[in-house]
């Protein structure tokens, strides 16, 4: 038991969210080398240009040029034990981002200081806050000329609703940049740039030292003095309840390329936030420390392999211990089962693991049976953790068969697809299956839904870009959705479980429905029960 507990005890498993070119893969990078899972900075991120991290580990993904995956990586720090979800960016953006935040049980969240809270930043939070994890910010590029730190904390905390703590505070920025006052510590660290392929070594003075007029000038030494005075008057107090439930964040400053404000970051970031933490299920509260194994399925990654059409199915453990050979019931399927090939992603390579413990990712072989969501468990237990939400698709394109032989292919392929939780489909409410409206949270779903019906069902489509952008689950179960008043740019439409959800072109169009139909509630996830 000890063992067991002392395991889980020191995991920590959490997402890094930002919008592209914030610093997520340079800060994820020093993390890394920190803690000796690669050598030198660089290794994570290649030259110039090249945009392949380490979690764009998928060989296929990378002959495609895309990566349609969020992924894991697993190192040690210290007597900690890290799990970090990776939540692509860009053009990669897909609902399998906001799927992974529902593995992890904490966030960190990097701001650029010269752009403050941005839009896909803002996207990912709203899940976090739903889930009501700590949340923490990392304000990077410290060393290029940033907004007033104050204007950059206000805006986190308009925009996000989330109150703020700056655990430290920049002293100037860009060419003036001369590092951060720690609040708590009451001492200054000092910046040095370094080519980034070191740790920093931190020089430490105290806020009164006379000696600091020569070491940050006259007029940053009486801002900053000006600053925190501001600042341990006006700002929240620190309170660590709030922040494990991701009402305060707390904020730290520095410059991931060079290294600077990286590691005392990551010091206090696995100090305060949590180990693994219980889980809702049908069951009632899951203890990750109750030694009987339990996962959920959050992630499949399908057809790795053309020739074998395998999948891998990516579990977070919530409780107990996996160990290789064990037995587990699948839930969903009532089969019991052993999990073929566990493995797990050691900074740059995928290993086959023996045991993992809560907290963990693992990855395992999917013979086509396991969906987003499902419970797997010791066949000691029987329970379903809580589902997993469905989230709203931005882009929607309306499908059906060139060929219309290949019916039976193009249904399969559209309902396989959309199991493993790649597309979301849905109908209009008197139309047959031959067409599909097809909604999707980053556009290159759609490219890969298309690659993958011609490629590995043989369908060719015909494609009809909508405009919708907005799509609402509508909550009322006692009203009669066909008789609603609706503007004429707004479509009626079934999702597989014939919920009834509304077709937006814009905010204005909800807020008219809204306005014109008393009563009506919408929702902007679907939670799946
Ligand atoms: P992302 O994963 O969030 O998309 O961001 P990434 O780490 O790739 O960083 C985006 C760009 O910002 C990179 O420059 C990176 O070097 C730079 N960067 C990251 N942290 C800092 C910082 O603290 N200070 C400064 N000045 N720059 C930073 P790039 O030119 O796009 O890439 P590269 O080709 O130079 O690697």
């Amino acid at each position: 038991m000890g063992k067991l507990e002392d395991e889980i005890k020191r995991r920590r498993t959490f997402a890094i969210i930002s919008h592209p070119d914030a610093g997520k893969t340079t800060l994820t990078e020093k993390f890394l080398l920190y803690g000796g899972a690669i050598a030198q900075a660089g290794a994570v991120k290649g030259k110039k240009n090249s945009r392949h991290a380490v979690s764009d580990w998928m060989e296929i993904e990378k002959q495609r040029g895309i990566s349609v995956t969020s992924s894991v990586m697993q190192f040690q720090y210290k007597n900690y034990c890290i799990n970090i979800l990776d939540t692509p960016g860009h053009q990669d953006f897909s609902e399998d981002t906001y799927r992974t935040l529902m593995a992890a049980d904490s966030a960190v969240m990097v701001i650029d200081a010269s752009k403050g809270v941005e839009n896909q930043t803002r996207k990912l939070f709203k899940v976090c806050v739903m889930r009501h994890i700590p949340i923490f910010t990392f304000v990077n590029k410290m060393d290029r000329e940033s907004r007033n730190p104050f204007d950059l904390m206000e805006q986190i905390e308009s925009e996000l609703g989330i109150q703020t703590y700056p655990v430290n505070w920049p002293i100037g920025s860009g060419k003036e940049f001369k590092g951060v006052y720690d609040r708590d510590k009451k001492h200054i660290i000092s910046f040095e740039a370094s080519g980034g392929q070191h740790q920093v070594a931190a020089t430490e003075v105290d806020l009164s030292d006379p000696s600091l007029d020569s070491l940050i000038g006259e007029d940053l030494h009486s801002t900053l003095c000006d600053d925190i005075e501001l600042l341990d008057g006006a700002s929240y107090e620190f309170d660590i309840e709030k922040v494990r439930k991701g009402e305060l964040s707390p904020v730290f400053f520095g410059s991931a390329l060079t290294n600077f404000g990286v590691e005392p970051f990551l010091e206090n970031f696995l100090e305060m936030t949590t180990s693994p933490t219980p889980r809702n299920s049908s069951a009632g509260i899951i203890d990750p420390f109750d030694p009987e194994f339990s996962a959920f399925v959050f992630k499949i990654q399908a057809n790795m392999n053309k020739a074998h059409r395998d999948r891998i199915t990516f579990l977070r453990i919530c409780s107990g211990k996996f160990d290789k050979d064990m037995e587990v019931l699948h839930v969903q399927g009532n089969k019991k089962l052993r999990l073929s090939q566990p493995q797990q992603i050691m900074a740059q390579e995928r290993e086959i693991i023996d045991e993992a413990y809560a907290g963990d990712i693992i990855g395992v072989f999917d013979p086509g049976i396991f969906a987003i969501g499902d419970t797997i468990c010791s066949p000691k237990k029987k329970f379903e953790f809580e589902s997993i939400p469905t989230f709203a698709p931005e882009h929607f394109m309306r499908v059906r068969q060139k060929d219309t032989l290949k019916r039976k292919q193009f249904v399969k392929g559209t309902t396989q697809i959309a199991q493993e939780g790649a597309i979301q489909i849905f109908h209009e409410p008197d139309s047959g299956m031959e067409e599909v409206i097809v909604g999707v949270v980053g556009v290159l779903q759609l490219e890969v839904f298309e690659y993958r019906m011609k490629n590995e069902y043989n369908v060719d489509l015909f494609k009809e870009g909508l405009p919708y952008s907005y799509i609402r689950w509508i909550d009322n179960k006692d009203i009669d959705p066909k008789t609603l008043k609706l503007s004429s740019d707004t479509k009626l439409v079934k999702d597989f479980r014939d919920n009834y959800l509304l077709l937006f072109t814009s905010e204005w169009n909800i807020r008219w429905a809204l306005e014109r139909n008393e009563g009506l509630e919408l929702s902007e996830f679907n939670r799946g029960d």
